[in-house]
């Protein structure tokens, strides 16, 4: 009896630390692939060809996205993982193993890779064994939780009858396996690690990635049933936000993802536009009505539809450069070249269009206000400049064919100036952000 109540009280400490964690919203560090701290830092690259890879990778992402958006019903076109530059640390199971996901807004399910391998990619840390948790198990087909989410099946000759899931992403990269449930834990930065029980996680017994930065799977952060925000659901309040700092800023100030209290985003400068959802996708959308480059403005006024319409702009953690429209990229090229008095010099890379020599505050690069709906973000030159060898410093933007914007984590969510993280949130149905001082 006495062990009984014991245990009772035990249950009722873990449940109401991991309530009040949650009330006052909590915060997660959050690792740049290519930063010292990342298992998958690699000290023979130099920091440029780091940035180059970094740079490439994201270009993929953008074919990637032209696609999805081109046959939106097609439900395996909607994520890519190898872009995620940013990573999340967390455990899995009981006891809790600790892995590495790739943070993605434009990926709606939490997946790492299970044991037994048919068919695994190398990562760095043991890949997770479920048959030595205590608190996995497989959904039954007939769950809502399985007919709930895209891409899950039940096999016919499977004789545990589980929900399986299916995901195939645009670039030829995929994981198969068992939807399942088991204990997450999340590492808060301002205390005891918070225990996420029975959330839906993806186990992975067949898969691939189509890149060579090795990790265990992605948290998906993006609209869905089963992505890791709307798993903390009301407890969260459905709010999170993100702050990213450049893996090669020597800043004291760490990456953070926030969830709940913890995600507001408030002070001078805060600024906030709707954000809207399209059926079939998992992204957040966002319109982008013009730009400014100094005192010249170009709005697309009558021709936003000609520019995607409402919503023409996906805001995405996995991808490093903000895709434009072609013509808008031309605009906005030319514009900040004339802005600038010094003659451009190639990319050594031949990624980028628009690139100086010199250091960054030399240059004297023009702030550019990106006029979202209802929303003026100031993009200082640590937002729309990338330096890709030294003293090399290119415009972080790229033109697209497909007409859709994608506004990427170096103009929408870079900062970390100054002991101050500015940076971006996807915060109750709205992007707010925060100029970086
Ligand atoms: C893994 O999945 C791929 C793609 O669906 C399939 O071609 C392959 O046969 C599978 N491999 C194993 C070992 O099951």
């Amino acid at each position: 009896m006495s062990c009984f109540s014991s245990l009772l009280v035990l249950l009722c400490l873990y449940n109401l630390s991991f309530l009040e964690a949650l009330n006052g919203g909590f915060s997660v560090e959050i690792i740049h692939r290519d930063s010292p701290k990342s298992p998958f830092y690699s000290s023979s690259e130099t920091k440029f060809q780091r940035v180059s890879n970094a740079l490439r990778r994201s270009i993929n992402r953008g074919n990637h996205f032209s696609k999805s958006m081109m046959f939106p019903n097609t439900v395996s076109a909607t994520v890519i993982p190898d872009l995620g530059e940013y990573l999340m640390s967390y455990a899995v199971g009981t006891p809790p193993r600790k892995v590495f996901g790739v943070l993605d807004t434009g990926s709606d399910i939490i997946w790492m890779q299970c044991e037994p391998c048919r068919n695994c990619f190398k990562q760095d840390t043991p890949v997770f064994n479920p048959s030595k948790s205590t608190t996995y198990k497989t959904i039954p087909c007939s769950s809502t939780i399985c007919h709930s989410v895209l891409g899950t099946f039940c096999s016919s000759s499977s004789i545990t009858k589980n929900c399986k899931y299916d995901i195939n992403y645009g670039d030829g990269s995929f994981s198969h396996g068992d939807l399942s449930v088991e204990t997450l834990t999340l590492g808060s930065t301002n205390g005891s690690p918070i225990p996420l029980p029975r959330t839906a996680i993806g186990c992975g017994h067949n898969n691939s990635i189509n890149f060579k930065g090795i990790n265990s799977g992605i948290v998906g952060l993006g609209r869905g049933p089963v992505s890791l925000i709307n798993q903390l659901g009301s407890s969260a309040g459905w709010k999170f936000s993100y702050c990213l700092v450049p893996a090669t800023l020597n800043s004291k100030v760490s990456s953070r993802l926030n969830f709940g209290d913890a995600a507001a985003v408030q002070g001078p400068g805060t600024v906030s536009t709707p954000l809207f959802s399209k059926p079939q996708q998992v992204f957040y959308y966002l319109t982008l009505e013009g730009f400014s480059v100094g005192r010249h403005r170009r709005e697309f006024g009558s021709s936003l539809s000609r520019f995607g319409g409402e919503g023409n702009t996906v805001i995405d953690s996995g991808t490093t450069l903000t895709l434009l429209p072609d013509d808008v990229y031309k605009w906005l090229e030319s514009a900040v070249s004339h802005a600038v008095k010094l003659k451009p010099v190639q990319d050594p890379n031949q990624v980028l269009g628009l690139c100086y020599k010199g250091t960054l505050d030399k240059l004297n690069i023009p702030v550019i206000t990106a006029h979202f709906r209802g929303a003026n973000v100031l993009l200082h030159p640590m937002n729309t400049f990338v330096e890709v060898a030294d003293k090399v410093w290119c415009l972080a933007f790229q033109p697209t064919q497909n007409g859709f914007g994608v506004c990427g984590g170096v103009a929408c969510a870079r900062g970390g100036v100054a002991g101050f993280c500015g940076g971006a949130a996807v915060f109750g149905g709205a992007f707010l952000s925060r100029q970086v001082v």
